[in-house]
């Protein structure tokens, strides 16, 4: 499968490599590709640049957001939450409509300082706002309540924990099922909340994750819902 990770961070970077060692044909978008390539920064969590990291990952491509989008058969956005929708705005409806994006992002507002806050939340979310804005676009929301290393490789936390997903269009939901569960998430496992609005309840699992990964001194953990 052709698939599109729209972001360069840490996010972007280990679902591509995840999805890569798979066997997918894999595309990283970025705003700029010679500025990307470029760039000597770490990221907020010291992560090193990432012509660092690209150089390890030959098989995979970079390219610019509306270029990298157009060709895929799947999408992950894992850009910064308050950029997300400019950036699938400068991609367009053109080339979205009809394509599923998984949203792994989170609407994290740092503007006041640390901990960051959520914005949209309660009535509204990031899940929703981009299925609102791109009616043709499939939005599955998921991967977003768990550290990124997870994401790609469950067995990183013993037993059993689980991965949410929601979204409006059951067979883009049940397409990206079977690309978690290729990614070693067991079906049982996989928790089906309903419809986009449900990404309210996963975005707001954020501030207290983000005080588990406080008070845990790790971000090695994942939530575990727990039946009768
Ligand atoms: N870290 C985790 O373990 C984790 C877990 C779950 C969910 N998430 C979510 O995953 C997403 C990605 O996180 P991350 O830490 O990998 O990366 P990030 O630093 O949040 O975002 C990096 C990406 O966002 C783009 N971006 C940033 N500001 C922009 C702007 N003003 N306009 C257009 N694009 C902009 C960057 O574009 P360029 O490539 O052009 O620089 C880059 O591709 C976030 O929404 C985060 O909340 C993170």
């Amino acid at each position: 499968m052709k698939v599109t990770i729209l972001g360069t961070g840490i996010v972007g970077r280990t679902v591509a490599a995840g999805l890569g060692n798979l066997g997918h044909e894999v595309t990283i978008g970025t705003r700029n590709v010679e500025s990307t390539l470029a760039s000597e920064q770490q990221d907020a969590y010291g992560n090193p640049p990432f012509k660092v990291w690209y150089a390890d990952h030959q098989n995979i491509k970079l390219k610019a957001f509306k270029e990298a989008a157009a060709q895929a058969d799947l999408l992950f956005n894992c850009t910064s939450g308050q950029a997300s929708v400019a950036v699938l705005e400068s991609i367009g409806d053109e080339i979205l409509n009809g394509k599923v994006l998984v949203d792994v992002a989170n609407p994290l507002d740092f503007s006041q300082g640390m901990p960051p806050s959520l914005s949209p939340v309660n009535t509204d979310s990031l899940g929703e706002q981009i299925q609102a804005r791109f009616a043709n676009l499939k939005v599955v929301k998921s991967l977003n309540t768990m550290n990124t290393f997870l994401m790609v490789n469950p067995s990183m936390v013993q037993g059993d924990h689980n991965v949410f997903v929601c979204g409006n269009d059951e067979d883009a939901k049940n397409s990206v099922k079977e690309v978690l569960k290729s990614l070693g998430w067991r079906e049982n496992l996989i928790i089906d909340l309903g419809d986009i609005t449900n990404s309210r309840g996963t975005e707001m699992l954020l501030p207290i994750w983000l005080r588990l990964w406080g008070a845990l001194g790790t971000a090695e953990f994942n939530f575990h819902i727990q039946t009768n």
